[in-house]
């Protein structure tokens, strides 16, 4: 086994069928999602993997106790569905259950790790997003992801351990030393801006608990769904965001350095959606080769901040500093920054530059302070260089 050792070294990037298809998939939307993953630019700015989520297999195993992919959907195969995308200089990722089923309702690994960690194998898989529901009781989660981890990691090939038990039992305390190289610390995410907003606000204070090789996963995003999706579990459809509902997302997904698994239809993705996906500064952001969470500084506090407003400030390998100025709240607000927050005090002598990451433009060079006013539901986000 030729053991790539920086997998999952950075925030995985990619693209997962869940959020838009549920279980509306089959091999020819996989295979043009990687053709659009080409010819539209999401290879070139980092997007590498390509994820099948729930309701890819049949209802029951064969004989034999293997998974069998859907043949209704999957003609060829998944073997001949990851030699499609590796073709084009992707990776595959496919979706299994720590329990006896998914959470949709077809067989899951309990019990079956080693099979299906060898299986995975054999079909060229390069990521598995494990999911958490139908787990008996008495078993802990914690064991059951060390199982699977153990299995991956033995079973001849490298893949990326996604672990998906949206934040239950604690997961935060255990799940680094399982080995699973990102974790899923949320529930579900909707497209909706109450949505977004509450899952951001749920990991502000959680930082400490993302970084190389298990990175807090906020779950897939909904950039540019503007309520097309076919997961009515719920009944009807629900949500859809402005774009700079989508546009703050996507910056607090970057900047708490989660991974950054595209959700939507990229088969007609606007011309907004794919500028926010393909912002090459945010993702520099998101991809920074130290992976330090982003702290959070608390605007002076004055009669009308709420715990909706507030900056992220994120470490960057070469000195720079990532900074988002955030506003959730529903008015506009002038957000203060005084740089001894960051540890530049005006006695230093030193400034920062400021290059602000959506406007793509300088912004110039500040002394001891700066306060940019945001609308309500947006956010700025600068790269600052400290400067003479
Ligand atoms: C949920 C999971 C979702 C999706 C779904 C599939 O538990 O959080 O991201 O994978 O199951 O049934």
């Amino acid at each position: 086994m030729t053991q790539d050792h920086l997998l999952g070294l950075k925030p995985a990037l990619g693209w997962n069928s869940w959020n838009t298809f549920t279980w509306d998939i089959n091999e020819q939307l996989i295979r043009d999602v990687a053709d659009r993953f080409v010819s539209e630019g999401y290879k070139d700015a980092g997007y590498t993997y390509i994820v099948i989520d729930d309701c890819w297999s049949l209802k029951e195993r064969d004989s034999d106790g293997n998974l069998v992919p859907d043949p209704e959907k999957f003609p060829s195969g998944m073997r001949a569905l990851a030699d499609y995308i590796h073709d084009k200089g992707l990776k595959f990722g496919m979706y299994s259950c720590v329990g006896t089923h998914t959470c949709a309702g077809y067989p899951g690994s309990f019990e079956h790790e080693f099979q299906d960690a060898k299986q995975l194998a054999e079909w060229h898989v390069d990521f598995l997003k494990y999911d958490y529901c139908f787990k008996p009781r008495q078993i802990s989660g914690e064991l059951l992801y060390k199982r699977m981890s153990l299995a991956l990691k033995n079973c001849g090939r490298d893949i990326l351990f996604s672990a998906c038990n949206w934040g239950e039992d604690n997961v935060y305390q255990w799940i680094r030393e399982s080995g699973a190289h990102m974790y899923r610390s949320t529930g579900d995410i909707q497209d909706s801006w109450e949505s977004i907003k509450n899952l951001a606000l749920s990991q502000l204070d959680k930082a400490c608990y993302t970084g190389s090789f298990c990175h807090n996963d906020m779950d897939m995003l909904v950039v540019g769904m503007y309520g097309g999706s076919n997961n009515n579990f719920i009944g009807h459809k629900i949500g859809g965001c402005t774009d700079n509902e989508y546009k703050t997302h996507f910056s607090l997904w970057s900047m708490m350095g989660s991974p950054l698994m595209i959700g939507c239809d990229i088969r007609d993705a606007n011309q907004v959606t794919k500028d926010i996906l393909l912002n090459q500064e945010l993702l520099k952001i998101n991809q920074d080769y130290e992976g330090r969470g982003a702290y959070r500084i608390k605007p002076e506090p004055q009669w009308f901040h709420t715990g909706d407003v507030f900056m992220l400030v994120k470490v960057l390998s070469d000195g720079d500093l990532a900074i988002g100025f955030f506003n959730l709240s529903d008015s506009q607000r002038e957000i203060s920054l005084q740089f001894w927050d960051l540890g530049l005090p005006y006695a230093s002598g030193f400034s920062l530059e400021l290059f602000d990451c959506w406007a793509h433009k300088n912004l110039g060079k500040f002394t001891e302070r700066f306060n940019p006013v945001v609308p309500e539901h947006d956010c700025l986000i600068v790269r600052a260089k400290v400067v003479k």
